[in-house]
């Protein structure tokens, strides 16, 4: 089974309105208020849609968030059946300080074709190579680079790794830099990061660290159609994780996921630039018309680009 293409379209169009809203706030210091407009447009957009959607990664718990929640059924409950992942704003502090790399992220699949993932942290690592055994979670820094660099023909020292800024990545940054590898560092914004490996126009050839699970698996949708690697291992230091992960369904709290256990199948992949960043520009005005930059991925019919739209709101 696959995902009809006519909704390549209609996911551009949650995702650059999602944009639009938040655009409005960029800049205002104000990132709550930011994620609300942005999830406020999605959840409306998506209820007009034709679908029978389940939302599988959102805003959080029902307990915690009223919208967009885990588990809440959305559309207009006629149509295919799908799961939905959400990041209405990804990169809250970009657009409350108006920096580079806001993006709204939406990823579909079948249903039960995409990981439920928890709201926890996860170590992630994407590169271009889709083979086993080059680059792994349980191996060092160090060999992961050699590997890297023998499998792909290229120097460490001309390697590049995309590492987020965080006093807990201090020893990756610290072996990185000890090989000679050139380090990009990022304040926030890892599905982004994760999927510089995707295109060599980019310049990165390693992601690794540690992020948001449920980011880890919006990356991973698109990282899939790209034909990308990506392992994720989601991080459980509370009891309260632990709890909620169990009743998610996962027992075995250190495994290690590969890319085909995060998203199984046909999917789509939208990130609509909100300000412009690595991946997309951000919403611009153009004539008096707001246009919005996104990056598609659709994994059946192969569709991998950027697209620009006029959105009327
Ligand atoms: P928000 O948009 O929710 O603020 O998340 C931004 C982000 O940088 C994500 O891209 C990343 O996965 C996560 O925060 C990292 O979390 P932390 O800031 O706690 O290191």
């Amino acid at each position: 089974m696959t995902i009809d293409q006519k909704f390549i379209d209609q996911f551009v169009n949650v995702t650059s309105k999602a944009a639009i809203a938040s655009y409005q706030l960029v800049g205002k210091k104000d990132k709550i208020a930011a994620d609300k407009a942005a999830v406020d447009s999605m959840r409306n957009e998506l209820n007009k849609l034709n679908i029978r959607g389940k939302i599988v990664i959102g805003e959080g718990e029902l307990d915690e968030a009223p919208m967009l929640y885990i588990g809440e059924k959305i559309g207009s409950m006629n149509g295919p059946e799908i799961d939905i992942a959400v990041d209405p704003l990804e990169g809250t502090n970009f657009v409350a300080n108006n920096l580079p790399g806001a993006l709204s992220v939406i990823a579909i699949a079948e249903k039960n074709n995409l990981f439920n993932a928890p709201e926890t942290y996860m170590q992630k690592i994407s590169t271009k190579v889709k083979e086993k055994g080059i680059v792994d979670l349980d191996y060092s820094v160090k060999k992961n680079i050699f590997n890297l660099s023998e499998y792909i023909n290229k120097k460490p020292e001309n390697i590049t790794a995309c590492v987020m800024d965080r006093p807990r990545h201090k020893e990756i940054i610290t072996e990185l830099k000890k090989i000679g590898v050139n380090v990009k560092l990022i304040t926030d914004g890892d599905v982004s990061g994760a999927l510089l490996v995707t295109e060599d126009k980019y310049g990165v050839d390693i992601f690794l660290g540690i992020g948001g699970g449920p980011e880890g698996v919006l990356s991973a949708a698109a990282l899939d159609a790209f034909n990308c690697g990506f392992q994720g291992r989601f991080l459980f230091n509370t009891e309260l994780d632990k709890n909620r992960a169990n009743k998610m369904g996962i027992r075995d709290f250190k495994k290690k996921y590969e890319i085909n256990e995060i998203v199984k199948g046909d999917s789509i992949f939208c990130a609509t630039g909100i300000t412009s960043g690595d991946l997309v520009s951000g919403i611009k005005i153009e004539n008096d018309q707001l246009v919005s930059e996104t990056l598609i991925t659709h994994k059946s019919s192969g569709i991998k680009k950027i697209v620009k739209k006029i959105i009327k709101t």
